[in-house]
């Protein structure tokens, strides 16, 4: 059989389409990667090696040139990648051949590889190296050795192995532990290794560096322990493989180290509030607040259905807000006190005194009761009442609250943090109020609960309470309620019981 030639045509035409159709096909969707030669499941792409990582060093003093020609001369040479947030300024001298430097902060035209220095490190295990420090041969593998060879019983787990650069006081390892739900660092001496505090060169795998969430923050040696410390990582100091370091180090002039040091300040603050660490606890005991002050506004917002906004994040009440809030409750109850107020501990604040002494760990607030005909006693009260916020000697704030009858005392003006008092007043034996909020343990109470106050330790000092705390609580929250702790609204969202 014989086609015409126009129909022959026509098939010829039709083929090379469905041709072109395939070829699209086939190299137009992605295909899966290949495996690679010498690849290992646990990292799939890397090669065996340890790529150096330079990320310390400031921009107007540093020795980058100078540790990566020291590097860049070991034999066979390690890769070298510089990073920075963003390009130094001043610019860094030329680097040796095989250095790249990388920039984290994204440009709206460079494509984004080139700011993901994940992309870039090829070797199994990386090294990160401080300012100033000279290599020498043997050590980068010591370290890769001592990690993936080390003495790893069952339960190690070192993730990190530390070498000393050397300088006039030898690194120490601490023990370090992370608590988010406090928003507190807690440096320990004694403990299993889990920071190192003093230079080192640091060196881990490479999926472990760039699997943690923050991988290059700064500064780096802080947010790489508080992470590993977060997972349960330990460190592993080397003292036999010591570096040595550039003599004089690159910060040696005092305008020098003053400015670094200003720099790495600004960078912890930057780091802590990123990571949501407010107290920081140093090994001999000493405490470094990061939270507010007096100065800073109140450091959660506004409270939606009696739950803060830290509890959806599974966060207590910061520890700079407990004391804040402790230091305002002793203000409130000396004044109230000095001037024959009688007032004692409300709601959750009582709740807290029965069960440990203190405010609930999670609370945003103190509730203290007065006696309403008892207010005119005291001057903060008198002019607050007259609608006038006064500030008294300590800088606390007193005033009416404008939502009902009842009065606040902030901890500052600028900090809202506050303890609530409320009016009582009896009548027929019960005691009553005005303005009533519908909450569970907003109720009326008899009397007698009040007739004698006693004392109760509370918040640091001693407040008053009512005489049968167990009874007046269980009138107001329901039985059980000081042995079952619950939030404020457990239905928007419920304490979970540690297992
Ligand atoms: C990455 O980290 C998470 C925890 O943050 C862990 O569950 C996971 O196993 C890690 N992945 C690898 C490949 O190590």
């Amino acid at each position: 059989m014989r086609l015409p030639p126009c129909q022959a045509a026509l098939c010829a035409a039709i083929g090379l389409n469905l041709l072109l159709l395939l070829c699209v096909w086939r190299w137009g969707t992605p295909q899966p990667p290949r495996p690679r030669a010498g690849g290992d499941n646990t990292a799939p792409g890397l090669t065996p090696g340890v790529t150096v990582l330079l990320r310390e060093f400031e921009d107007f003093a540093n020795d980058v040139p100078g540790v990566a020609r020291s590097f860049a001369a070991l034999r066979p040479p390690p890769p070298l990648l510089v990073v920075a947030d963003e390009t130094p300024y001043p610019p860094l001298p030329p680097l040796p051949p095989g250095a790249r430097l990388l920039t984290l902060r994204p440009a709206p035209d460079r494509p984004p590889r080139l700011s993901r220095p994940e992309l870039h490190v090829r070797t199994r295990h990386v090294a990160l190296v401080p300012d100033g420090v000279r290599a020498t041969p043997g050590h980068l593998e010591r370290m890769r050795d001592a990690l993936e060879n080390g003495a790893g019983g069952a339960g190690d787990n070192t993730r990190v192995v530390a070498a000393p650069v050397r300088g006039p006081t030898p690194p120490r390892c601490l023990d370090l532990h992370v608590s988010l739900r406090e928003w507190t660092a807690r440096y320990t001496p004694a403990g299993p290794c889990r920071a190192v505090e003093g230079d080192a060169v640091l060196l881990l795998r490479t999926r472990d560096l760039f699997n943690l969430s923050f991988p290059l923050a700064r500064p780096l040696p802080t947010a790489l322990f508080m992470q590993a410390a977060l997972r349960g990582w330990t460190v592993r100091l080397l003292p036999e493989a010591a570096f040595a370091a550039r003599r004089p180090p690159p910060l040696a002039t005092p305008h020098g180290r003053w400015k670094a040091e200003a720099a790495a300040r600004a960078r912890r603050r930057r780091l802590l509030a990123d990571f949501g660490v407010k107290r920081v606890v140093l090994p001999e005991g000493r405490e470094r607040w990061y939270g507010c002050g007096k100065e800073t506004a109140r450091c959660f917002g506004t409270v939606h259905a009696r739950t803060p906004q830290y509890l959806h994040q599974d966060r207590w009440t910061p520890p700079c807000c407990l004391r804040a809030l402790r230091a305002t409750a002793r203000r409130a109850a000396a004044v109230l006190a000095a001037a024959g107020v009688r007032y004692w501990l409300e709601g959750g604040s009582l709740l807290g005194a029965a069960r440990h002494g203190d405010i609930i760990p999670w609370d945003y607030d103190v509730d203290l009761g007065i006696y309403r005909e008892d207010a005119g006693k005291c001057r903060l009260l008198r002019e607050a009442a007259a609608g006038a916020a006064v500030v008294d000697d300590e800088g606390f704030v007193w005033e009416k609250a404008p939502e009902g009858d009842f009065f606040r005392v902030h901890y500052s003006r600028l900090n809202r943090l506050h303890v609530d008092l409320w009016p009582f007043y009896p009548r027929d034996g019960v005691m009553t109020k005005d303005t009533w909020l519908g909450h569970r343990q907003d109720v009326e109470f008899p009397e007698r609960f009040l007739q004698p106050l006693r004392p109760l330790p509370f918040a640091g000092f001693t407040a008053m309470a009512p005489n049968d705390v167990r009874a007046f609580l269980e009138l107001k929250f329901g039985p059980g309620a000081i042995e079952n702790p619950e939030y404020p609204n457990p239905a928007v969202k419920r304490l979970e019981r540690e297992k």
